[in-house]
This record gives C-alpha cells, sequence and structure tokens, in this order.
C-alpha cells in the first residue's frame, strides 16, 4: 500500500490545529492530580495480567501482596524507562528546532512538545516519589548508547522510534486509566498522559509519512534499522530486572523467566500492535529489520 506524503501547507495546517489543541487541553501536574491522595491497599498499580511474570509458576508462588507490590515496581520502571525517553526527546527536538523557521507552526509545536514532555518528567518522578519506588535506569551500555543517538540521530531515525516509545507505553496507559482495579492516582497520571500523547502522535506520524518518500535506498535502510534497534532496546528495557527484587526474587533469574514467558511475550506484541501496523504501512518493516523487531517481540 502507497501512502502520499503530507504536503508542506498539510504539515502547518496539522500543527495549527495540535498548536490549539494544546492550548485548550494541557495539564499543569502540579495542579491537577491531588498528590495527597492516600494510596489505596488493596488497588493495583498494573493490569495483573500485564505483569511480567503472570502466567508463571513464579507468579503462583506470589502471595496477593507481593503481586500488587510487583505491579507497582514495575509499573515504576516503566515510568522511570518512559521519563529517561522524555528527556531524551527533548533534547532531541530542541536540535531538530535549532534548524527550523521558529515563525512556522510545526516549529511552534515542536517547542510545545518540549514543554509537555517537561511536565510529563515531573509527573512521573512525582509519582515515583509518591509511591516511594526508586528511579530505575536502563543498563549503563543503553545509557551510553543513548548520548550518541540522541547527538546523532536526525529525521525518520529520531521519529519512528519516538513513536514506538509513545505508542507502546500508551497502549498499557489506555489499557489502565479506565480500570476501576488500578489506583487512582495512576489512573489519572495515565489519563493526562494519554490526551497529550496522542497530539505528539499525530505530529511524529505526519512526520515520518512526509520524510520517509524523499529518503534514498541507503538512508532508508539507516533510518530503518536504527529504528528497529532503538525500538527493540527500549521494549527490553522497560522491566529493569531490579524490579523482581522487591518481592524477594532473584533478579536475574526471575528476569530470564519472564522474558521466556510467552504471556509476556504476547503483552509486548499487544503494546507495540498498533505502532507495528502504521511503521509496515509505510515500508519500515523489512527483511532486515523484521528479525531485530521479532527478537524483542514487538511482532
Ligand atoms: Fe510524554
Ligand atoms: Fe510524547
Amino acid at each position: 500500500m502507497t501512502v502520499t506524503p503530507p504536503d508542506a501547507d498539510a504539515r502547518e495546517r496539522t500543527a495549527e490545529r495540535l498548536l490549539k489543541a494544546s492550548a485548550k487541553n494541557s495539564y499543569d501536574p502540579r495542579l491537577d492530580i491531588d498528590w495527597a491522595a492516600a494510596i489505596d491497599g488493596d488497588a493495583a498499580f498494573l493490569p495483573v495480567e500485564r505483569v511480567s511474570l503472570y502466567g508463571t509458576g513464579l507468579w503462583d508462588g506470589l502471595s496477593e501482596r507481593q503481586r500488587r507490590e510487583l505491579s507497582k515496581h514495575e509499573l515504576a520502571s516503566i515510568a522511570s524507562i518512559g521519563l529517561w525517553t522524555e528527556i531524551v526527546l527533548i533534547q532531541m527536538l530542541a536540535r531538530y528546532t535549532y534548524h527550523q523557521d521558529p515563525k512556522a507552526a510545526h516549529t511552534q509545536y515542536a517547542l510545545t512538545e518540549i514543554g509537555d514532555e517537561t511536565r510529563h518528567v515531573i509527573m512521573f518522578a512525582k509519582a515515583l516519589e509518591r509511591m516511594g519506588c526508586p528511579t530505575y535506569q536502563p543498563p549503563r551500555v543503553v545509557r551510553q548508547l543513548a548520548r550518541l543517538y540522541k547527538a546523532t540521530a536526525r529525521g525518520p531515525s529520531v521519529f519512528a522510534p519516538v513513536l514506538i516509545t509513545e505508542e507502546i507505553t500508551d497502549r498499557l496507559q489506555r489499557a489502565t486509566m479506565n480500570d476501576e482495579s488500578i489506583h487512582p492516582l495512576i489512573r489519572m497520571v495515565n489519563r493526562i498522559h494519554v490526551v497529550e500523547e496522542a497530539r505528539h502522535v499525530r505530529f511524529a506520524r505526519d512526520e515520518l509519512a512526509r520524510q520517509l518518500p524523499r529518503l534514498g535506498p541507503v538512508k532508508r535502510f539507516v533510518a530503518n534499522t536504527v529504528s528497529a534497534i532503538v525500538g527493540a532496546i527500549v521494549m527490553s528495557a522497560l522491566v529493569d530486572p531490579a524490579v523482581y527484587a522487591s518481592v524477594g526474587l532473584d533478579p536475574t533469574s526471575a528476569a530470564r523467566i519472564a522474558r521466556d514467558n510467552p504471556h509476556h511475550q504476547a503483552t509486548r506484541r499487544w503494546m507495540a500492535e498498533r505502532i507495528m501496523a502504521f511503521l509496515a504501512e509505510q515500508g519500515m518493516v523489512t527483511r532486515y529489520s523484521r528479525p531485530i523487531y521479532r527478537r524483542a517481540h514487538l511482532l
């Protein structure tokens, strides 16, 4: 299927629309969330069937309380990795706007998105603090690679991995925000994020569709491969093995069991379903990139 890239006018119109939506519907997490609300003893933090060990013998051996605790730490890990990717994105968007006309609506939208992500980082950090969880970190080698990536990536190698990250977490947050078994504070954080991320997804999808047809075969190969590698790394980093220690499990062996857990692999594919369909439509899933996505269970 061929997709017609939106032209420059369409790009400005989209940006104008997103700027209006941002002015009308943005949140200040410091004011719009009741941070003092009590943390309910029975509420979970993730839908249980989305916890990485769900369906394994290890899971069967955990008490209700331990399961809830693990859901809290897995959510904290996803929020931590999420806010780390947002800090990476803020830097990449700032680099992008450096080369654009600040009078253009699309530049102003990119600047507005930097503002959104700045508030999101603070919102997730406050949620971690409120839950009494550590800020989980991606592995050291990933942190070092990200320094190189954020300083050099351009065009589709920025927008495709950003979309993968935003859309996989979005899928989980949408499933969580209306789930009555989840703690109200977490649902509110997710709801705010879903509303504002919908605009980011629109912007990045349009940019990607506009930029891809202009690439020659070599740049196209680089964009497809870099996007698959970054997407796979982010997906694999979402649950830090250290979370398992919170319920007394050995991080290394529990992480291995989670990795081999067919239920968890299906959750990863479910999270990636929408964005992978879009990337396939854009011709980014090729015989070189597909095995990378498969290995990380995005496909
Ligand atoms: Fe965000
Ligand atoms: Fe975003």
